[in-house]
């Protein structure tokens, strides 16, 4: 029928009123894509409280056994100069209770999806700003009260996080002229015996993280550096470039050009 619009994408409405008349042809596909994404967050959110809710009790003392290269990261990042700095998954905050303890007039803030998580560091770091949030999105620059950081970790974070490119990406948007995200991390585990990777992938699959491949680095263009076995990967990347200010053209208002920089 004339007008009707197909219930499929794309459609070709007979009139203009027709597409006003409706939600746009997207509208269907980003509802289903968003209701998605809430849905899987939910999710994601519900197991960190279950996983967590008991584990933090005694998680610091275990996780020192295994979660290698956060104490090389600490001490490379306090060795460099920086007056603010956000960690995104926070955890039980122990990252960031030893970076206020040797710069403690550092304004630091702690992000996480796990309620659980966030009512053990709250208690323990009560000098920090702490939010709940998910790294894809969260608006980490509000975190600080509207001061971008000059660095953010994630310590054995995005190997948890649905979408690691988003999180990379978000991160670099929030971030200070000059500033730094640092990453520490399971990598692929490339340079372990065939029977340990394949137990240790198995194993890690059971709390939901996921060894982060070489690509995802390359994909963000960060540099990268592993630990034994490429069991760990330290990986640093900038702020997100920003594109050219382009000026319209007055003589051709349609067209534009290119403004030097420092003109
Ligand atoms: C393995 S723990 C690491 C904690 C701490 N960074 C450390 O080094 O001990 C991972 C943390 O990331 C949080 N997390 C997982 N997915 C997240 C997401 N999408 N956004 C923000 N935090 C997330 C978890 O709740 C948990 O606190």
């Amino acid at each position: 029928m004339r007008g009707t619009p197909s219930p499929t994408f794309p459609f070709v409405p007979a009139r203009w009123s027709a597409v006003q008349a409706r939600p746009p042809p997207f509208a269907l596909p980003a509802a289903i894509a968003f209701k998605r994404i809430m849905s899987d967050r939910n999710e994601h959110r519900a197991f960190l409280n279950r996983y967590y809710g008991i584990s933090r009790h005694f998680y610091d003392l275990t996780r020192k056994y295994f979660l290698f290269g956060r104490d090389v990261v600490v001490r490379e990042l306090l060795a460099e100069h920086w007056d603010s700095l956000i960690e995104v998954g926070v955890g039980t905050g122990r990252n960031l209770r030893q970076l206020h303890a040797a710069r403690p007039g550092a304004l630091l803030g702690g992000l996480d999806a796990s309620d659980a998580m966030l009512a053990h560091v709250r208690a323990r770091a009560p000098w920090a700003k702490l939010q709940h949030g998910f790294a894809e999105d969260a608006d980490l620059v509000a975190l600080l009260g509207g001061q971008r950081p000059e660095r953010v970790l994630f310590s054995y974070c995005l190997s948890m996080v649905t979408d690691p490119v988003a999180a990379l990406r978000n991160t670099q948007r929030a971030l200070a002229p000059g500033g730094k995200v640092v990453v520490v991390d399971f990598s692929d585990l490339g340079g372990l015996p065939l029977l340990l990777q394949r137990g240790l992938r198995r194993w890690l699959a059971t709390f939901h993280v996921r060894p982060l491949d070489g690509a995802l680095f390359t994909e963000v263009g960060a540099t990268t550096r592993y630990g034994f076995g490429r069991y760990y990967v330290i990986a640093e990347l900038g702020a997100a470039k920003e594109r050219p200010f382009v000026a319209p053209d007055a003589e051709h208002p349609g067209a534009s050009v290119p403004v030097a920089p420092g003109s």
